[in-house]
């Protein structure tokens, strides 16, 4: 899998890229991540990029050309694989898109910066725009990072475990149950004691109703898509009949 990061400031990738799954994925050669800078594609004097809005008001918007010129001499026009431009107005990446765009080969992104970038690269280079979230950044270089960890989850071999992402929260539909490690005992606080029984199918019946409760108490909406089987509805109707929902779950409050 090969990404082609298209920036303003390529510097910002680098830790990040160098660090831990992502190092090894790229060393392994399972994903290869190309970044590009803007401005090298620049052809006045001064590497202009941005430029006052027409119609005034306050900003700068990114230029075409030199948006235009990088990804066409990198790729090629038309670009033979998505382009994907990071922006606030874009649809809000989640799962599902990433385990999508991780079946192409090739994909580019776009990272956005000051307003906006000029209409026409939506228009006309751009296939898709994605979010990372209902806040403003100050550019889509954070989201490209999360974008590209997120879809290299679900390239095989990039995470030890062969069923891989497939297996993470989402998959199921399910938020994660709790997760302990050593000490059994810390500050008085105890590991509960079925995990430390040996007991695997108590275990796996505990983790299920764990992710079952957590899901339900944080993330309701999660449910309606979740695969459940019988024995999940009947502990999801237990706690509906039992336990409120809890404050902290509302999305909605602060
Ligand atoms: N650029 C600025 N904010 C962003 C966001 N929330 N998602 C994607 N790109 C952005």
């Amino acid at each position: 899998m090969q990404f082609e990061i298209f920036t303003l400031f390529p510097e910002v990738f680098t830790p990040y890229l160098q660090t831990s799954i992502l190092q090894r994925a790229q060393q392994r050669g399972l994903i290869t991540i190309h970044l590009h800078n803007i401005r090298d594609y620049t052809t006045d004097k001064h590497h202009i990029t941005d430029d006052e809005p027409y119609g005034g008001g306050g900003g700068m918007v990114m230029k075409p050309e030199p948006i235009f010129a990088a990804v066409e001499s990198v790729l090629g026009s038309p670009p033979p694989c998505p382009v994907i431009l990071l922006t606030p107005q874009g649809r809000t990446f989640n799962y599902q898109i990433a385990r999508h765009y991780a079946q192409f080969t090739e994909l580019a992104l776009i990272c956005g910066r000051y307003e906006g970038v000029d209409e026409r690269v939506r228009e006309h280079l751009v296939s898709d725009e994605l979010s990372i979230g209902d806040y403003v950044l100050s550019g889509g270089e954070l989201p490209a990072l999360v974008v590209v960890d997120a879809i290299s989850r679900f390239v095989p071999g990039v995470l030890g475990d062969p069923e891989g992402a497939f297996d993470d929260s989402y998959a199921s539909g399910l938020l994660e149950y709790p997760h302990y490690t050593r000490p059994a005992e810390f500050r008085g606080w105890k590991v509960p004691e079925v995990l430390l029984s040996g007991d695997h199918g108590r275990i796996a019946r505990w983790r299920r109703e764990q992710a079952l409760l957590r899901t339900w108490q944080r993330r309701p909406d999660l449910l309606e898509k979740a695969a459940l089987s019988k024995d999940d509805w009947s502990f999801l109707e237990k706690l509906r009949q039992t336990q409120p929902i809890f404050a902290e779950g509302d999305q909605d409050e602060i």
